[in-house]
């Protein structure tokens, strides 16, 4: 249903078209809301790249797992960045995710990495190196961003700004479903709520670019919708918000 209304985007006014291929989208939120589902759309029906920051996180979380640093360990996760390197590959399936030459897609959704990405994240100078990663994939715009910390710190200029929520039960809940048979075997309904709670808690009480939403984005709350609805909705707010900025202000 998603793929039926791809073709219907593309804007024939040219001021807009023009607004539409240089856009900066940012989707924040956090872990289990749907941004990834909703930024994949949202590049596809409007012809724009997908960069999932979060997993540039995982990625550098994966690097200090394999080199035997620690989580916390600020000097050393400095000196490994500067070893590392980092490439998002866009595709319709999501991003394959390029570590020193390698694609390390696969290895991204492991607990350990996942708990690792949330940790590495809280050091400030983790994040400036991840920021001016992301402010130079995003530089010639035509790209949807999702993150904590887009829409806030990354681009705070982005040209549409949604931030997508949802309550945590819901949130856990939509993850569990998304595991696999045998994942699901391993672990109840509750831990992955749990889990997520705690990385919740990290995300927006970290003291470095906490995830909230910006000033000026739209809050996007799918706790009572169907993916259909928020995809729609969605939609219409860059839609709307690409048609304002298309028309000079007086
Ligand atoms: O979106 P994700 O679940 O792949 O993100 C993994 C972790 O990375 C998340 O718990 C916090 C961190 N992150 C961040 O601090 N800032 C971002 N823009 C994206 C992710």
């Amino acid at each position: 249903m998603i793929a039926e209304s791809m073709n219907s985007a593309v804007p024939s006014d040219p001021p807009l078209q023009t607004v539409t291929r240089r856009a900066i989208i940012a989707i924040d939120g956090p872990a289990g809301a749907g941004k990834s589902t909703i930024a994949r759309h949202l590049a596809s029906y409007f012809g724009l790249l997908n960069l999932e920051s979060g997993a540039m996180y995982r990625a550098f979380a994966l690097k200090a797992l394999t080199s035997g640093v620690a989580f916390e360990d600020v000097p050393a996760l400095l000196q490994l960045s500067r070893e590392t390197s980092i490439h998002l590959v866009p595709n319709e399936t999501g991003n394959r995710v390029i570590l020193d030459g390698v694609d390390v897609t696969g290895q991204l959704r492991q607990q350990v990495v996942t708990d690792g990405a949330s940790r590495v994240s809280v050091h400030p100078q983790i994040r400036a190196w991840m920021v001016s990663l992301q402010q130079e994939l995003g530089a010639q715009g035509g790209v949807v961003m999702e993150g904590r910390d887009i829409g806030t710190v990354v681009f705070p200029k982005a040209d549409v700004k949604i931030f997508l929520d949802a309550a945590p039960e819901v949130r856990g809940l939509r993850r569990y479903d998304q595991l696999s048979p045998a994942a699901a075997e391993e672990v109840q309904p509750e831990e992955v709520v749990r889990e997520l709670r705690a990385r919740d808690e990290r995300d927006r009480n970290r003291a470095d670019s906490p995830l909230r939403p910006a000033a000026d984005a739209i809050i996007l709350d799918s706790t009572h919708m169907t993916l259909d609805e928020v995809v729609a909705r969605a939609e219409a707010i860059v839609t709307e918000k690409l048609r304002q900025v298309s028309v000079p202000q007086a």
